[in-house]
């Protein structure tokens, strides 16, 4: 099956992802099907819950266009000495439409491992340094949503509130499955590689 971006409030997004215990054919595809996705939906970033996947991986280039710039695919992401803070503009591929200020690190180090295996040991910042804080945010249920300040976030509200109404909708019809179903069929992932 194609992956697919899932919108709020999908429960998958709440979900906090699995560390990743081993990387196969399977998975390697996957993360080249995360990047087309990405970049077909002019997005910098993408973690792998926003494709319906419980599972500590995600990519991301910040010059969001195929064949420029630098390209990640990061696993099992583990962030320390965050450094500054910087407020900026965000936007999210799951909640199209709707963006917010975020007040984030201005740098960070970057624990994490490559596709290939290969250990990421890195000092990031500024853009990149956002996006993969925004991407490790979902791996963790978080949405950059999350971390606006109250007044700003109700400015979001209707917008949120048509994201609901849209997917309890689906529901309802069930042409979505319910929530519990939605976070049962995670589990084989869970159980494939976490
Ligand atoms: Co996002």
């Amino acid at each position: 099956m194609p992956l697919e971006v899932i919108y709020y409030p999908h429960p998958t997004l709440r979900y906090t992802s699995k560390p990743i215990k081993r990387v196969d054919a399977d998975l390697r595809r996957i993360a080249d099907e995360m990047l087309d996705l990405m970049y077909e939906s002019r997005g910098v970033g993408l973690a792998a819950n926003q494709v319906d996947l419980p599972l500590r991986m995600f990519v991301a280039n910040p010059t969001g266009e195929k064949g420029s710039g630098e390209e990640f695919v990061v696993i099992n992401p583990v962030v320390e000495r965050p450094k500054g803070s910087e407020s900026a503009e965000e936007g999210c591929l799951s909640i199209p439409g709707l963006h917010g200020e975020v007040i984030r690190p201005k740098s960070i180090r970057l624990s994490a491992y490559d596709i290939k295996g290969n250990p990421i040991d890195a000092t990031v910042e500024g853009f990149l340094a956002r996006i993969f804080l925004h991407e490790i945010d979902h791996l963790n249920g978080t949405l950059f949503i999350d971390r606006m300040n109250e007044h700003a976030v109700s400015e979001l509200a209707p917008g949120l509130d048509e994201l609901e109404t849209d997917f309890r909708s689906k529901q309802s019809t069930g042409s979505v499955p319910g929530d519990d179903a939605l976070i049962a069929n995670l589990s084989k992932w869970v159980d494939k590689y976490a």
